[in-house]
């Protein structure tokens, strides 16, 4: 589904945005150009943004501490 007509951005490219570290709607504008044109879709995307983010599992690392610290 797209959620920026303007730009053709879909929700599955703003997921796999997140996925790839991208963390926040200026950074995601940033890479995918959503938003950029009307803007209409700016709340829609940063509510997605903000899901994702809640659902994004925690690095591995954020379970350990180092040994030699
Ligand atoms: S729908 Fe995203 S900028 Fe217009």
């Amino acid at each position: 589904m797209y959620v920026c007509v303007c730009n053709a951005v879909s929700d599955k490219a703003i997921k796999q945005a997140v996925q790839q570290g991208y963390d926040s709607f200026e950074a995601i504008q940033r890479e995918l150009a959503v938003g950029t044109c009307c803007g209409r879709c700016k709340p829609c995307a940063q509510d997605l943004i903000r899901q994702c983010l809640e659902q994004k599992p925690e690095p591995l690392s954020a379970f350990f501490t180092p040994a030699f610290a």
